[in-house]
């Protein structure tokens, strides 16, 4: 999967929503998906930062894609069925979501946790990923081929010290992917896995290590060949597989 060689047309015609595209690895993810020939829909918080985004991709000639601003912090149930409302008026399907959006926190140990803190990681890393899902199922299930990736971690794969609700949220995810992969295998065209992106330098890095020199880390656009993958057809079969992009 890693040495990957997606062909240039890839996505073509494939309706994709990425989470957090605003920045890091959802914004390469968003911009390679794109030049793949995908419409995609960026979701993210900040209006100014998915702009960057959507001009890139659109200076590029890649298809148009669209911008959904949205806050998981503080997002209701309402507003994920109002964004299925307009997904299903805009493209009348979906084709891939990547669940890539999340917060790090502060690492701490578990005894001194913040609680405010927990809630708020709660509710971005793993509430929203769910109420996403549940609310986009409907679109999901009109794709002839549609692809769930839920982003993982090293230590959401085996607990770590100070790592606290990320650790936590991130296994949940994990867990969450499998019931929905086992849910969804028979009758529905819908595979749902989970990625591990490894390290890379990004924002999310930077603060998690920050006595580490970046450039020894590789970058967003360096690992997409598995995100590719499995957001496109070649992946057909897979299902509620764990992965890692290196
Ligand atoms: N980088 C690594 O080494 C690494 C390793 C393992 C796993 N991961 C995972 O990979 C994914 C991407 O991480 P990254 O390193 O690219 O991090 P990043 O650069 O910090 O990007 C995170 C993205 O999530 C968005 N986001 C955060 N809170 C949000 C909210 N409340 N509502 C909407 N969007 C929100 C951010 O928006 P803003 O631009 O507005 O902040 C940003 O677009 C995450 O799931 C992370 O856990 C990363």
């Amino acid at each position: 999967m890693k040495n990957y060689k997606p062909a240039p047309d890839l996505l073509k015609d494939r309706v994709i929503l990425v989470t957090g595209a605003s920045d890091g690895i959802g914004a390469a993810a968003a911009k390679s998906f794109a030049a793949h020939g995908a419409t995609v829909v960026l979701l993210g918080r900040s209006i100014r930062k998915l702009e960057k985004v959507y001009d890139a991709i659109e200076q590029s000639g890649a298809p148009q894609p669209a911008i959904y601003p949205m806050n998981l912090e503080g997002a209701a149930p309402k507003d994920y069925e109002e964004l299925a409302v307009t997904l299903e008026q805009e493209f009348g399907r979906l084709d891939g979501l990547l669940h890539n959006a999340a917060l790090l926190g502060t690492l701490t140990p578990l005894e001194q946790y913040d609680l405010e803190q927990w809630a708020k990681l709660m509710q971005v890393n793993l509430h929203a990923p769910f109420l996403l899902t549940r609310a986009v199922l409907p679109l999901l299930k009109k794709s002839t081929d549609a692809s769930v990736l839920f982003t993982s971690s090293s230590v959401g794969r085996k607990g770590r010290a100070y790592w606290g609700a990320y650790g936590i949220t991130k296994a949940a995810c994990e867990n969450m992917m499998e019931i929905w992969a086992d849910e969804l295998e028979t009758n529905t065209p819908i595979r749902v896995n989970s990625i591990d992106p490894g390290a890379v330098r990004t924002t999310l890095r930077a603060k998690a290590y920050p006595g580490e020199d970046p450039n020894t880390l590789r970058r967003p656009e360096e690992i997409m060949a598995v995100y590719l993958y499995l957001l496109g057809p070649d992946s057909r079969g897979t299902n509620g597989q764990r992965t890692s992009a290196q």
